[in-house]
């Protein structure tokens, strides 16, 4: 297994210490977090747990029914006690990149719906300040070209130097990626994002932006994965 696989699985493992019995526990997009549903799945067999997953995505609900995780459709649920999600940055403050997998719009519906979000990578997500990996914004597909000039705008307003907006395709490079809400993700580069409170409060406020991938004040325990074991740090 490569070093970040092995992180990955450990931050994985060391996630499951947050899932008790009778818990509704919110299943996170990629492939940590695919992971992680993989181990909560034998240990649900294991210990003949309660537990009740509430997916992220398409691609974790059929990861779960695959591995025979007990799913809840999110309008059944009273209450969300934990998410474990993964991230494509984290920085000191705890404050995330996500939607590298195009799934950031149910990933911060459920984290913010959830009593603990507790995220899981491995050792090559943790940055000084984020913004080297390209912060995916959700939008609806309806007049994307002005949503894009707008979102360009915010975000040089908001201290990122040269930022570019462009629209996620699919493989063949032709056709836009349909997200799971039916909309379009424009990724945009920063290099770093100065202020990510400012950029993610501007971004949050152009019509047509559906959501963005900045997720601040969510998550409350990162865990990273190391070769051998995993370090948790709590906020
Ligand atoms: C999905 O949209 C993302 O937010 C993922 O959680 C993120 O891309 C991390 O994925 P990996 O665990 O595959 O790195």
């Amino acid at each position: 297994m490569s070093s970040a696989a092995e992180q990955k699985t450990n931050a994985a493992k060391a996630a499951l210490t947050y899932v008790e019995d009778g818990m509704t526990v919110g299943l996170g997009s990629g492939s940590t977090a695919a992971i992680f549903v993989r181990l909560l799945a034998e240990r649900i067999q294991k210990e003949g747990l309660n537990i009740q997953g509430i997916p992220t995505s398409k691609a974790t609900e059929q990861i779960a029914l695959d591995h025979k995780v007990p799913l809840m459709p999110i309008e059944h649920a009273s209450k969300i006690d934990v998410t474990i999600d993964g991230a494509d940055e984290v920085d000191g403050r705890f404050r995330l990149i996500k939607g590298g997998g195009a799934c950031l719009l149910r990933e911060k519906i459920i984290a913010a719906a959830s009593d603990l979000m507790v995220v899981v990578i491995d050792e090559t997500k943790l940055v000084g300040r984020l913004g080297q990996f390209p912060l995916p914004v959700e939008v609806d597909p309806f007049g994307f070209t002005i949503t894009a000039k707008k979102i360009f705008e915010a975000l040089r307003k908001t201290g990122v130097a040269k930022p570019e907006v462009e629209l996620r395709c699919l493989a063949d490079g032709r056709e836009p990626l349909i997200t799971d809400g039916g909309n379009y993700i424009l990724d945009c580069a920063c290099g770093e994002i100065p202020d990510p409170e400012a950029s993610a409060n501007a971004l949050a406020n152009i019509a047509g932006v559906v959501d963005h991938g900045l997720f601040i004040d969510l998550a409350r325990v990162v865990i990273v994965g190391e070769d051998k074991g995993a370090r948790v740090m709590e906020l």
